[in-house]
């Protein structure tokens, strides 16, 4: 098959490949294109064969539930069984934006959206391509990070056609997302709800909305017997190729231990990566080393992670070492999709 890749400018709404792509949507096709955290791979959410080609494209486990993708709140109320008490309220402070939220569903949904599950998972873009694809189409669009299974997920419309080129009608080209991690998931169909997934929106903004709001402790647990509530966090995902260890502790001492295990790595024959910051790489001496940006900015380093780690798996190196990246706000988030790559191998020095 062959990947059109549409680039998409500013002038969204009257845009003929937007057009174009909402067409393959309803026809039961797949179209790839951007949010303002990763890029999507969707298909119309009602449509039982359109899901089941996502999963084929991307190789998917088949119990891995997929995110309906709304452009209005009432489409929220058309697919839920019932509207959880605080669905309204955390949708006008954070809809559109990178929250999704589980509730029960009602028979709208098929069981190849939900992966077989009686709740769906929700979120309104905040991407004025996604929103467009949404109402263009007239469907409520299914959608996974537009990746191949185990694979980072995709930041860049490049990223998308090197793990779905030629598997996939239409890619539109947004160019970088902003965020660069996926949306933070929160479970509403219990007493309390719980956050399933840590991202850009982090547990204390969503207590300042609806008061207290539990983590899973599959997601925070580093042991494979705590197992997530999210079908997706058990897989391991985010690994490149190369194995990662992950450094913690105190700026210079984290340089030292890292330039230590390299000239061992070196002296072996070994092809060294690291993942530094701005103020760290130039003190460095690996055979690749990537910087995720200055420190100050932890934006910056959320929005590069998933790119770097796709640059290590085109170079060819053998081991990557990294340093810890728990930073005030989005670190539970950063850190959670850094362990799973590095398995959670982290060595505090
Ligand atoms: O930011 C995002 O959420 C991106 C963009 C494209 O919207 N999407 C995304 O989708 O990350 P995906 O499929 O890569 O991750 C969805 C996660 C998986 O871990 C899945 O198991 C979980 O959401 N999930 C989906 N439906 C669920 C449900 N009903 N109950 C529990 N977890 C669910
Ligand atoms: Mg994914």
């Amino acid at each position: 098959m062959e990947t059109k890749i549409y680039k998409i400018g500013s002038s969204v709404a009257d845009n003929a490949f937007m057009k174009e792509a909402a067409a393959v949507i309803r026809d039961g096709g797949l179209v790839a294109f951007p949010t303002e955290t990763v890029y999507g791979l969707g298909a119309d959410a009602f449509n039982p064969d359109a899901a089941r080609k996502i999963y084929a494209a991307k190789g998917r486990p088949s119990d891995n539930p997929l995110i309906v993708h709304i452009a209005e709140f009432k489409a929220l109320e058309s697919i839920a069984e019932v509207l959880p008490d605080y669905a309204g309220k955390l949708a006008e402070v954070f809809w559109p934006g990178p929250l999704t939220m589980i509730v029960k569903k009602n028979k709208n949904v098929p069981y190849e959206t939900t992966g077989g599950l009686d709740t769906v998972a929700v979120r309104m873009p905040d991407h004025p391509v996604a929103l467009q694809l949404i109402r263009e189409s007239g469907r409520l669009i299914a959608a996974p990070s537009a990746n191949t299974s185990g694979r980072p997920s995709p930041t860049l419309a490049e990223h998308v056609a090197e793990d779905l080129g030629g598997r996939i009608p239409v890619i539109l080209d947004g160019g970088e997302v902003g965020i660069g991690i996926e949306s933070t998931i929160i479970d509403l169909t219990e007493d309390v709800p719980m956050i399933l997934r840590p991202g850009y929106i982090t547990g204390q903004m969503l207590e300042e909305v609806i008061g207290i709001v539990k983590t899973d402790p599959g997601i925070i647990s580093g042991d494979s017997f705590t197992k997530p509530k999210a079908p997706g966090m058990k897989y391991r995902h985010y690994a490149p190729r190369a194995d990662l260890i992950i450094v913690d502790g105190e700026r210079k001492a984290v340089v030292d231990k890292i330039n230590e295990w390299t000239d061992d790595m070196q002296a072996k024959g070994k092809r060294v990566g690291i993942i530094g910051t701005d103020e760290t790489a130039a003190y460095y001496r690996g055979n690749m080393i990537l910087s995720m940006g200055t420190r100050d900015d932890e934006d910056v380093i959320a929005r590069h992670l998933y790119r770097i780690l796709r640059e290590f798996d085109e170079e060819r190196v053998d081991i990557i070492y990294s340093e810890s990246f728990a930073t005030p706000r989005i670190g539970q988030a950063i850190m959670n999709r850094l362990l799973k790559a590095a398995g959670h191998r982290i060595y505090v020095v």
